[in-house]
């Protein structure tokens, strides 16, 4: 079996942080705080070592659903992220897109996503993906609602809607299906996380809390990935 090359699409749910705050026994705040410190130690790396996509989970449509005062502080790394550090991901050419509902969200974040894609639109290097506001369910009913919208007006047959065209309509338009997809923290589920995009994913689940993984643990991840022996349902010798 040849070794495999790197993934061109990593996607990673980053989870852990309040059990890590837990452990420390510090505020949730603080353990969110510092996984964008993982966070963006793995996008440079991710930048480096030249992988094409990197789409990383940062709030599902369920995260809604944690109190208000947890809420207020992920909604508020978000705004200071994206306010710190476009700069540099400008500058390292990187080119990023939300996926998920912009609209949604509180008005100053809103612009600062806005913001962050117009920016970056013309990068050419790692496409940085940052699920927010994401929910794959949402994503594929919002994707079935734009190629209903088409059929009414008459623009495509229904017969058109192929494979290729649910995909044209998902936030991850243009970019290659999920390679390898991690999940820190022990947790073996997908809750809501590219479902479609992760048809023939690899998975692979490291059993660290998300601000303890580091570039050793990504690369461990990496390198399993290149020994998987991948088939797409046949038959490789
Ligand atoms: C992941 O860490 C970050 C977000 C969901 C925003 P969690 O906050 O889910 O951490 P655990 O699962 O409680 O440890
Ligand atoms: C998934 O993690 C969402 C993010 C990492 C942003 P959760 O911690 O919200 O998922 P569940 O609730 O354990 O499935
Ligand atoms: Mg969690």
């Amino acid at each position: 079996m040849s070794e495999l090359p790197l993934p061109r699409h990593v996607a990673i749910i980053m989870d852990g942080n309040g059990r890590w705050a837990k452990q420390h026994k510090i505020q949730v705040a603080l353990g969110h705080r510092k996984g964008v410190e993982t966070l963006r130690a793995i996008i440079r790396e991710s930048s480096d070592l030249g992988i094409e996509s990197l789409t990383l989970y940062a709030f599902s449509t369920e995260n809604w659903r944690r109190s208000p005062e947890e809420v207020a502080a992920l909604m508020g790394l978000l705004l200071e992220y994206f306010t710190s550090e476009i700069d540099e991901l400008d500058e390292k050419n990187v080119r990023i897109r939300i996926l998920g509902d912009k609209d949604g969200m509180p008005e100053k974040q809103r612009a600062a996503l806005y913001n962050a894609e117009e920016r970056t639109k013309n990068n050419t290097g790692l496409n940085l993906n940052i699920a927010i506001n994401y929910g794959s369910r949402a994503e594929l009913a919002r994707a079935a609602r734009a190629l209903a919208a088409k059929a009414v007006k008459g623009e495509i047959k229904p017969e058109d809607i192929d494979e290729a065209a649910l995909s044209n309509e998902l936030y991850t338009k243009g970019q290659p299906d999920v390679d390898l997809l991690i999940r820190t923290s022990g947790e073996m589920r997908l809750s809501n996380f590219l479902l479609y995009q992760c048809a023939y994913a690899e998975f692979e689940f490291p059993p660290v809390l998300w601000p303890d993984f580091d570039l050793a643990a990504y690369h461990e991840a990496l390198d399993a990935f290149r020994h998987r022996d991948r088939r797409f349902g046949g038959r490789n010798s």
